[in-house]
């Protein structure tokens, strides 16, 4: 089995991302991302400091902006709309979920879709479903990076993806598709899901379920894309795959940790720094 290392692609795809940074700032350029968080859930702090020492690591302009669990949407939409107006911030991202009086489409519409490193606003969602040029999802755009990097080609092939949300399951679809894939999106009211998966050469697990997809749900030599990240009682963190099981059943397979999870940031950073790109263009 090969196995797709999606922290040994990061950290390459790192390593670029400093030497274009540098570049950028010899022309002039700081690339510039702003993660802004409201309230204080505790997952959405662990992945916004990691977002921001990445951006650190490489070299790149980054702030975080922790506003308190009671902001109103009219003062978190002000802060938006400060930061697309503000010429030297590239990249906007809001960690989701908002508190509940917060409506999250509201917010998601307002950031600039020049500045949506997210891929999340509907102008970038109509572009992608249309095959055009725009900003994409990070996690979907990693799991394809990830692909291409170890020369699996998706063109032809039977694609099931097991999860239907805007981060993942949907704008991953549009992804495969464009890429000629053949694509089935598969969730939680699918009749005989099991069968379905198991047709599946490239079988994407979104379902947030741990070790629920064994060999009774997979080809053999399929290809392994394994999205979850559950933790268990004892603290750790495995994925919707019963990776053990399946080692030598399949033909390549995303580990967790170090499969997808890794390739997400770095794809935010790509984006924010293709931005940056654009900064210079402008002048
Ligand atoms: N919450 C969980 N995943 C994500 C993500 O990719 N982006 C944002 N903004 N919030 C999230």
């Amino acid at each position: 089995m090969e196995l797709l290392d999606g922290r040994a692609l990061a950290n390459e795809l790192t390593h670029a991302q400093q030497t274009a940074v540098k570049t950028l700032k010899v022309q002039g350029v700081t690339p510039k991302l702003v993660v802004i968080m409201v309230g204080d859930d505790p997952a959405s702090a662990i992945y916004t400091q990691s977002k921001q020492k990445r951006a650190t690591k490489i070299g790149m302009a980054s702030e975080l902006k922790r506003l308190s669990a009671e902001t109103t949407e009219a003062e978190l939409l002000a802060l938006v709309k400060t930061l697309n107006d503000d010429r030297t911030v590239d990249g906007i991202l809001v960690q989701l979920p908002l508190p509940k009086q917060i409506n999250e489409d509201h917010v998601i519409q307002a950031i600039d879709a020049k500045k949506d490193v997210d891929g999340f606003s509907p102008v970038n969602i109509g572009q992608l479903w249309l095959n055009q040029p725009g900003l994409v999802a990070c996690t979907p755009n990693g799991i394809m990076r990830l692909l291409a990097a170890h020369k699996i080609d998706v063109a032809g092939k039977n694609v099931v993806i097991v999860g239907r949300s805007n981060i993942v399951g949907r704008p991953l679809a549009a992804l495969m598709l464009n890429a000629n894939a053949t694509v089935t999106i598969a969730h939680s009211r699918t009749a005989n899901l099991k069968d379905l998966t198991k047709t599946a050469d490239i079988l994407v697990a979104a379902i947030g379920k741990p070790h629920f997809f064994g060999i009774d749900a997979v080809k053999e030599g399929a290809v392994v894309i394994d999205v979850g990240i559950n933790r268990l009682e004892d603290g750790s963190v495995t994925g919707d795959v019963d990776f053990e099981a399946l080692q030598t059943h399949v033909s390549a397979m995303t580990p967790v940790p170090r499969g997808v999870g890794p390739m997400t940031i770095t794809m935010l950073m790509e984006q924010t720094i293709e931005i940056a790109k654009e900064r210079v263009k402008r002048g």
